[in-house]
């Protein structure tokens, strides 16, 4: 198993070849010695990476066989590095999170921040002539007067929701009178010595629509190379998630429809409607993701909702939790000309790898 950097190369080079040769075919057409050489050339460069390899004497390939071993042996020490990131993010976690508990409790009107808390410039302030100033608290404070008093920041994780194109794509309109009950989402990593993993906690304050108070999703990792394939080693991988049992009060699952069905009689040839029960869209399906098998082999439908699923519990760990505020300002939304790379290709594995960003 070469490495493609190995393969581009050799193409590159036919390709340079070939166009040098372009230039020269006048002369060359005129010698056919030069033409048989260069062929001769062109030949032996147009294999294939094993081609090239096994053109090595005996004793050079042994010793790349060794260098391959001590990459390997490279891929088990970047492992334990990622091992200690994720150590490190643990202890940091612990100093984010009195900031995000009073962020949690603003958004719920548990704390009221005082004046000075709330001392913002904005930008734009400081163009305004004192006229303008004026006129624009006049304005505030009549949109105020409108509308009755509302309590710490209503809607504050549906509009985040709503922001982000990966969340909001899951939304469904029925999802969102439940969303407007959420009140934190908190990323709690794996105990030291345990196998790497982050779960995510959805805390809802009381609702009619289910009775538990956190939903929870979990995402275990893997750091360590694969035997049968080490270099392709690039840090954590999400493997496989777990949701959680939604307790719906009656007749509030989202995630169920009921549908009318007409079904004959095959003798008798009478007609009767059965009502059935069947899966709804709804981001509420996200604390039922497929499950992966033993053997680790999925179903295309399966695998695409995973890999789904994978990045956007990445995204919510890596980005929303962390700077919640400015996805419900906008600040933090990207355009769409970001997501995509250089070369337009979207790879699939840059899903699942979580470092290095
Ligand atoms: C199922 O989904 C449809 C459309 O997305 C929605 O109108 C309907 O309310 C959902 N059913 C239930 C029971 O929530
Ligand atoms: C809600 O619907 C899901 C199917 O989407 C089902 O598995 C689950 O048992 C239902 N829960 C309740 C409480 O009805």
């Amino acid at each position: 198993n070469v490495p493609s950097i190995c393969r581009d190369n050799i193409i590159l080079l036919t390709v340079m070849c070939l166009s040098s040769a372009r230039q020269l075919t006048v002369q060359m057409m005129q010698n056919p010695q030069i033409l048989a050489a260069l062929q001769e050339r062109l030949d032996g460069l147009n294999g294939s990476p094993s081609g090239y390899m096994e053109s090595l004497p005996k004793v050079v390939k042994r010793r790349v066989n060794a260098l391959k071993n001590l990459q390997v042996k490279c891929a088990h020490i970047e492992a334990k590095f990622y091992e200690e990131v994720h150590e490190l993010e643990r202890k940091y976690a612990a100093l984010y999170q009195p900031l995000f508990d009073k962020r949690s409790d603003i958004v719920k009107a548990a704390y009221e921040p005082t004046d000075e808390e709330c001392e913002w410039k904005a930008d734009e302030e400081e163009e305004l002539t004192d006229e303008m100033k004026e006129k624009a608290k006049l304005e505030e404070e009549k949109k105020d007067e409108e509308k009755e008093d509302p309590k710490g920041i209503p809607e504050f994780w549906l509009t985040v929701f709503k922001n982000v194109d990966l969340l909001s794509d899951m939304l469904q309109e029925h999802d969102e009178p439940i969303l407007k009950h959420l009140q934190d989402i908190k990323v709690k990593f794996s105990d030291p010595g345990q196998p790497m993993s982050f779960t995510l906690e959805f805390h809802f304050e009381p609702n009619d629509f289910f009775t538990n108070t956190v939903l929870t999703k979990t995402y275990k990792m893997r750091s360590e190379p694969d035997e049968n394939d080490p270099f392709s080693f690039d840090g954590p991988e999400i493997m496989c998630c777990t949701g959680c049992t939604i307790d719906w009060t009656k007749g509030k699952n989202v995630t169920l429809k009921t549908i009318k069905k007409k079904q004959k009689h095959k003798g008798r040839g009478t007609v009767r409607t059965v009502t059935k029960t069947v899966p709804n869209d709804s981001f509420f399906n996200f604390f039922t993701p497929p499950e992966v098998p033993e053997n680790g082999e999925l179903d295309e439908d399966s695998e695409a909702v995973l890999a789904a699923d994978f990045e956007i519990g990445h995204f919510i760990r890596e980005r929303i939790v962390p700077r919640a505020v400015l996805y419900f300002t906008g600040e933090a939304i990207e355009d769409d000309d970001d997501d995509y790379d250089e070369e337009g290709e979207e790879a699939d594995d840059e899903v699942k790898h979580l470092w290095p960003q």
